[in-house]
């Protein structure tokens, strides 16, 4: 696993966008993974201004987002599908055909979970994912305890990712109780993958996935066995591996 510091947040976001860009130019077939949350919007910014000002472009990039809300149609304002349309899809030239982000409001939820991982499949995999943590070491919505094999399920939210996220909602009520997510062996098939950590309140988690074991307690620490992992950490983030080396 390799590690980046960037000075603030926004260089960090620089970094990402711009490694992004490289792939993306690279490949412009390229299979991409997002995440939602606070964390990437600083990166969509930097894809939104490049693609305004270079011209890169994303019409034959294809997405796979990470999760979904259950129970949220994707016009819901505080759906992934809405954030991400607002966010990033509707200000870039990608078709709208080839985003993909499991639907939250189907009847059948297991049969949705697979076919969004047979989706995946018959794109022969995701070449580069993006991915934040959870203060308890989450990634997609894989809350601590989920099997490092899992497929995309049906979780149940925690309360204190429930708490986390009530800032995209009126109240914490209203957050709902369940969403899908690519499972942790979905996440793990990734070609590559960046992970993302900001912030003060988000040390403790780096600090616990560079010192820890890796755990199913603690989803992330997977991520140490896989080949092909760069962190992106801001300096509020990295602040407390400093005390504690
Ligand atoms: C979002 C996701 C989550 C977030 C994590 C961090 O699609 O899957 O794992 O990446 O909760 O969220 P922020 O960036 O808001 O701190």
């Amino acid at each position: 696993m390799k590690i980046i510091e960037a000075i603030d947040y926004k260089t960090m976001c620089k970094m990402a966008a711009d490694y992004i860009i490289t792939k993306v130019c690279e490949n412009p077939r390229l299979k991409l993974g997002l995440a939602t949350g606070g964390t990437p919007l600083g990166i969509y910014n930097t894809l939104i201004a490049d693609h305004k000002k270079n011209g890169t472009s994303y019409q034959w990039v294809t997405t796979f987002n990470l999760d979904e809300y259950v129970g949220l149609t994707g016009d819901d304002p505080s759906s992934y599908r809405h954030y991400m349309n607002h966010n990033l899809f509707n200000q870039i030239d990608i078709p709208l055909s080839q985003t993909n982000i499991p639907h939250g409001d189907v009847q059948d939820l297991e049969q949705e979970c697979i076919r969004y991982e047979n989706l995946i499949s018959e794109h022969r995999g995701i070449d580069l994912q993006i991915l934040g943590i959870g203060n308890n070491g989450h990634i997609g919505f894989n809350e601590p305890g989920t099997s490092f094999n899992s497929k995309t399920h049906v979780v149940e939210l925690t309360s204190s990712t429930r708490e986390a996220n009530s800032r995209f909602f009126n109240s914490v009520e209203e957050v709902p109780t369940r969403a899908i997510t690519m499972g942790i062996g979905t996440i793990m098939k990734s070609r590559e993958i960046l992970l993302l950590v900001s912030g003060e309140s988000k040390s403790n988690a780096l600090h616990a996935l560079l010192n820890g074991k890796v755990d199913e307690s603690f989803p992330a620490s997977v991520l140490k066995t896989h080949p092909k992992v760069t962190v992106f950490a801001d300096k509020e983030a990295v602040a407390c591996l400093k005390v504690f080396r």
